[in-house]
């Protein structure tokens, strides 16, 4: 197994989940992709985890992007699970969760991190474009449970900046100011945003977002 990077493509798979038998290109189709794992079933931060992408699907689904979860429990154990997430959670998750007992996803994104635990997996998250290239990767150990909310501020950051020459800056919120892209020469930077080039620094210009 090569370990996966930034720019890779994210490798493809069939596998057993929640909602049937699925690949992961055909579920994914032109959309981008959130993958995650989570250790195991019946756990209580995974159980807030689901619960709450569940709740994030509606912005998740603004954005086009299609969530799928992973854990090595099987399918039957996913199916109780899920009704215990629907009941404390006050949600329906509406997205598959692989049923990965053979850990073959697992291996194939390397969520399992011996030295972490030997046989479950880590919380990895995989941001997946369009192009099926990896935009971002997360690991989280089993003890914090994720931030939603910086899912979708990288989901933001990345659909403007695969769009528009621009950097986002620390804790960015969608709709604040940019960075201009480095490479961009201050003169052509104020041809190119016509709302206006701030310029702090030779190699520090901000721009409002040029979607807002
Ligand atoms: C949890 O989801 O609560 C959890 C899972 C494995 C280890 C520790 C916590």
């Amino acid at each position: 197994m090569a370990t996966l990077r930034l720019g890779d493509t994210a490798p493809n798979f069939t596998a057993v989940t929640s909602e049937g038998t699925l690949n992961f290109y055909e579920y994914l189709g032109d959309s981008w992709g959130i993958l995650f794992s989570h250790p195991a079933d019946f756990t209580p931060v995974c159980t807030t985890e689901l619960g709450t992408a569940a709740k994030f699907k509606d912005e998740f689904d603004k954005r086009n992007v299609k969530m799928m979860a992973l854990s090595v429990d099987g399918a039957a154990s996913h199916m109780e699970w899920i009704k215990d997430i629907n009941e404390t959670q006050h949600t329906e998750v509406n997205f598959p969760i692989i049923a990965d007992v053979e850990r073959k996803v697992s291996d194939l994104y390397d969520m399992i991190h011996p030295n972490a635990d030997d046989t479950l997996t880590v919380r990895s998250v995989f941001i997946i474009d369009p192009d099926k290239k990896i935009r971002l990767m997360l690991t989280y150990p089993a003890s914090t449970g994720r931030n939603f909310y910086e899912l979708l501020r990288v989901i933001d950051s990345l659909q403007l900046t695969s769009k528009y020459k621009v950097a986002t800056p620390a804790d960015w919120k969608n709709g604040e100011k940019v960075v201009v892209s480095p490479a961009i020469p201050t003169e052509e930077a104020k041809k190119i945003f016509t709302k206006g080039v701030e310029e702090i620094k030779p190699y520090l210009r901000l721009t409002p977002d040029p979607t807002a």
